[in-house]
């Protein structure tokens, strides 16, 4: 399938896990990329491979959180390519190893899990949205998690944050559906990406008898339905939370 050829696809957070796998996707079905990682050397190979299925790839190492770093790497992308068809909004995280419940956590890694996984999102929009506007096209894939939907036990600020991706998402997409723009977001359950190297086999186990089919997802399932959300085949689709998670939370 070739749905994205002749489109500019913008991934933050592309040089490792659910990201790598989203922009290779959207790379194969014809993109070119603009991709954006605080990882140089990760970026670069991501970049490397894509280019060798014949996309045009810009890279920008720097942090998604700060507006300065995104207004100028956009700016940048702008002139190299005129404009953005798909904002993929990947970065964001829970606060892995300083992951506590509620009454032992502070207000530095609220802010710290906050910043990186809703700020970032908000960030990156506020510099597609304008000329999508204007141009009455485009997409933006907000990557949530079904965290947001279910709660989990040690993460809460994480899932406040998901759920507020969730919000954004849906208010974006009604401001912005009059312009023929879809905003959805994207909902994994737990992916294999180096992230679950830090979670404990038992919680994992855990977890994994809890999933209707009964394995975790690769990155690619989750880069598929990216690609999906990114294309007109879901033009029909705004404000939606698609959860891929292997049946786990069912809505
Ligand atoms: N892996 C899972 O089980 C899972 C489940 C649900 C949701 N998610 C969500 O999927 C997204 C990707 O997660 P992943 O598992 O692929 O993680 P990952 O750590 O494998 O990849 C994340 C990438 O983002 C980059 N990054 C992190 N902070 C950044 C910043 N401030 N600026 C620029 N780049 C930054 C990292 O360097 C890394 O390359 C996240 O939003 C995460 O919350 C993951």
């Amino acid at each position: 399938m070739r749905r994205l050829e002749g489109k500019l696809a913008v991934v933050t957070g592309a040089a490792n896990g659910i990201g790598r796998a989203s922009a290779l996707r959207f790379a194969s079905e014809g993109a070119d990329l603009a991709i954006m990682d605080l990882e140089q050397v990760g970026l670069e190979a991501v970049a490397e491979e894509a280019r060798k299925g014949g996309a045009r790839v810009f890279t920008r190492a720097g942090d998604c959180t700060q507006e300065d770093f995104l207004a100028d790497a956009f700016k940048a992308i702008y002139t190299e390519f005129g404009f953005v068809d798909i904002l993929m909004n990947n970065v964001g995280q829970s606060a892995r190893e300083r992951a506590s419940e509620f009454y032992q956590s502070s207000s530095d890694v609220w802010r710290f899990v906050i910043d990186v996984t809703l700020f970032s999102t908000l960030t990156a929009s506020r510099q597609v949205v304008p000329s999508m506007r204007e141009a009455g096209r485009g997409k933006i894939v907000n990557v949530a998690s079904n965290a947001g939907m279910a709660g989990e036990i040690g993460i809460s600020e994480y899932a406040a944050a998901k759920m507020g991706v969730i919000g954004f998402t849906r208010s974006l997409a009604r401001e912005l559906a009059p312009f023929r723009v879809n905003v959805n977001a994207l909902c994994p359950g737990v992916t294999k990406t180096r992230v679950i190297d830090r979670i404990s086999e038992e919680f994992l186990e855990k977890i994994r008898a809890s999933i209707p089919l009964g394995y975790f997802a690769e990155p690619e399932d989750i880069g598929a339905v990216a690609a999906f959300l990114a294309s007109d085949d879901a033009r029909y689709m705004t404000g939606q939370s698609v959860v891929v998670d292997g049946g786990r939370w069912m809505v």
